[in-house]
């Protein structure tokens, strides 16, 4: 694991958006893990600037989520399909057939598991962004989330409802179980980049890069994979 840590989120996001404009730059047909949350936010506003300044292009890029909420409708404006829409889609040149997100708004999740899985078999993601949460999960896979699990169907931990309700009007709103890629699919890809941001995340990031590899920790099991950078500025590297 390389740790980058930085005195200000400008220029961690400077650092991590340059990176992918230069991959990108190399290698115009990019398989990308996608996350949502707010960390990854600033990193989508840098590579839209720079693909209006005509510094990169996403036409190749094929892109994969994480995750999504079951139970909302796409058009909700806290499904993280219409937040990738909002914060990155509909301001670059990417073929949106070319966007995959787990279906929440199907009610067969059987169906909605399976064909995620299948795709994921079929294109392997060349670079996996990661977010993480503040209880060390990645994607959707809560604490206890067996290392071998492929896209599944999860109930989400009061910490994360409590967490992701402020985006919401109320706790009550936020949707109680979501569909996830699996730990193993993500470990799957061949590099994996990590940015964590805010006090808030230093228990999560120690346990990351220094605790014990324990399913207690999803997080952890990264230190497994033998091309994972992380980013982090003072206060997330504070325990560190
Ligand atoms: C969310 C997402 C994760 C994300 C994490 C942190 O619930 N499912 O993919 O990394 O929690 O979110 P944030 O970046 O808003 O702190």
């Amino acid at each position: 694991m390389k740790v980058h840590v930085f005195d200000t989120k400008e220029k961690l996001y400077d650092e991590v958006s340059n990176y992918y404009i230069e991959r990108l730059n190399k290698n115009p047909n990019l398989n990308l893990g996608l996350a949502t949350g707010t960390t990854p936010i600033p990193l989508y506003d840098r590579l839209i600037e720079a693909y209006k300044k005509g510094l990169v292009s996403f036409k190749g890029v094929k892109a994969f989520n994480l995750d999504e909420y079951l139970g909302l409708e796409k058009n909700h404006h806290q499904s993280y399909y219409y937040f990738m829409r909002n914060q990155l889609f509909n301001h670059i040149d990417i073929n949106q057939n070319n966007c995959f997100i787990p279906s929440g708004d199907n009610p067969d999740h059987e169906t909605a598991k399976k064909e995620y899985q299948e795709l994921l078999k079929q294109n392997q993601v060349d670079i996996q962004l990661l977010g993480i949460g503040s209880n060390g999960h990645i994607g959707f896979n809560e604490p206890n989330t067996p290392f071998d699990t492929k896209t599944h169907v999860v109930k989400l931990d009061e910490k994360t409802r409590i967490d992701n309700s402020r985006l919401f009007n109320s706790l009550d709103e936020v949707p109680t179980h979501a569909i996830t890629m699996g730990i193993s699919e993500i470990m799957n890809a061949k590099e994996i980049i990590v940015i964590a941001t805010g006090s808030n995340k230093k228990d999560a990031v120690y346990e990351m890069i220094k605790g014990n590899i324990s399913e207690n920790v999803p997080a952890s099991v990264l230190q497994r994979h033998p091309n994972v950078t992380v980013y982090i500025d003072k206060d997330a590297a504070s325990r560190l």
